[in-house]
């Protein structure tokens, strides 16, 4: 495979994150030529003249449709704010390149929608940045539960809880907003939370929402002047597994104490399986076979002998971090467009988990069950 030359819009927070897994990759996994670092693009030039100097991009930008429509440029990367995901990547799929996004995919499931059309018509491969699910022992917990070493499941709860707004005094930005943000916590910490769990358990085929905003104004961080949040800082969720297996999400941003509190149980006939993504390298396992006297959970570490772990690391238990996460998602890019392949999660599953949050937010309106099989989130012209 030749290099591919990337373009990354944004320099914030998950700018860094992937110009650290773009610079990475291609040392950690020898088999994939490294990509090219080309262009980042920045709102300000000086910022990315900066960050591409910092960060070894050969040249800098603040003209993100250029970046899209450059012939030079094989893959577009999105770290913006989510308002700007659907623009940036559908100028990128129009202009014929790859497409790697942050989450979430748009800010509606008709936004989305388009997107996964358009790329799917185009030809080209996406990816999203559900790095949570790269986890080698998240697809270890995904092995052994399609494995049936927990035997039938019987209920999933999962939970994604942070406090990043849970002082009233935390400025207003534009996570707050439903036309830059969209959803509140919902879209922010929920989506991973969903991809991750039908990554693990299938489709969700049914959804009963409630949202509820506890902070309902914040001071803008210029004029401190107080201004009206938009959008949720608590989702709560039931949700039904292929019609049958009951689960929950509860999804918060202002879970005091909490700073990256994604995590899930599945209880099933067989035993138990409980991840925290604040103790990222360990999975505890439940068996419920053996003698009674000596049951209760085991840790599992993360090693070498789980999926891509080697690649970092040759000791078990010295554990990995959420930058290799990353570079663990990029590899699976570089891997889906040497072969043509999709990729888990590609604009699909992005576009899926939107449909999934208009559906949580349709049914906390309404206060029914929403069916959320794929024909039916399709055909649903309330969601869009
Ligand atoms: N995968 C994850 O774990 C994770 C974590 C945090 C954020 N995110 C997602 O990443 C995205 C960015 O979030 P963030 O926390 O990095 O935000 P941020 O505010 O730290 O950074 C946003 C960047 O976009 C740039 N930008 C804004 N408008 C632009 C424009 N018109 N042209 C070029 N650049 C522009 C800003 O200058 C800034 O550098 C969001 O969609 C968010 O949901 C994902």
């Amino acid at each position: 495979m030749t290099q591919l030359r990337f373009g990354l819009i944004g320099t914030g927070f998950m700018g860094n994150a992937h110009a650290i897994a773009l610079r990475s990759v291609g040392t950690v996994f020898d088999e994939f030529d490294a990509p090219i670092l080309a262009t980042v693009v920045d709102a300000e030039l000086a910022v990315a003249q900066r960050c591409a100097a910092a960060w070894g991009f050969d040249t800098a930008s603040d003209d993100w449709r250029s970046v899209c429509n450059d012939p030079a440029i094989d893959v577009v990367d999105i770290c913006t704010p989510n308002h700007l995901h659907w623009e940036m990547a559908m100028e990128a799929i129009r202009a014929g390149k790859h497409v790697y996004c942050e989450k979430p995919l748009a800010l509606t499931a008709a936004q989305a929608m388009q997107l996964r059309d358009a790329a799917a018509a185009a030809g080209v491969q996406t990816s999203m940045g559900f790095n949570y699910m790269c986890n080698p022992l998240v697809e270890l917990a995904r092995n052994m539960i399609q494995a049936g070493e927990i035997g039938e499941s019987f209920n999933f709860r999962g939970w994604y809880e942070e406090d990043y707004l849970a002082d009233p005094a935390t400025p207003f930005s534009w996570r707050c907003l439903r036309s830059q943000g969209g959803a509140g916590a919902l879209a922010d910490l929920g989506t991973h939370l969903i991809n991750m769990a039908e990554y693990l358990l299938g489709p969700v085929t049914s959804v009963l929402g409630s949202l509820t905003t506890i902070h309902e104004q914040r001071p803008d961080p210029v004029s401190g002047a107080l201004r009206k949040v938009e959008n949720e800082d608590i989702a709560q969720v039931m949700c039904r597994f292929d019609d049958q297996i009951p689960g929950s999400f509860d999804i918060s941003r202002i879970a005091t104490g909490k700073k990256c509190g994604l995590g899930f149980e599945l209880y099933g006939s067989k035993g138990s399986i409980a991840f925290d993504q604040e103790r990222m390298n360990e999975l505890r396992l439940y068996s419920a076979s053996g003698a009674a006297d000596r049951r209760g959970y085991r840790t599992i570490l993360s090693g070498p002998q789980h999926p891509h772990y080697a690649a970092f690391c040759p000791a078990p238990g010295h554990g990995l971090g959420i930058n290799d996460l990353k570079v663990i998602e990029v590899r699976n890019f570089l891997a889906s467009i040497a072969s043509g392949a999709p990729v888990f999660s590609d604009f699909a599953n992005g576009c899926r988990v939107q449909q999934l949050t208009a559906a949580i937010e349709l049914s906390a309106a309404q206060g029914t069950w929403v069916d959320t099989r794929q024909s039916a989130l399709d055909n649903n012209d309330a969601l869009v």
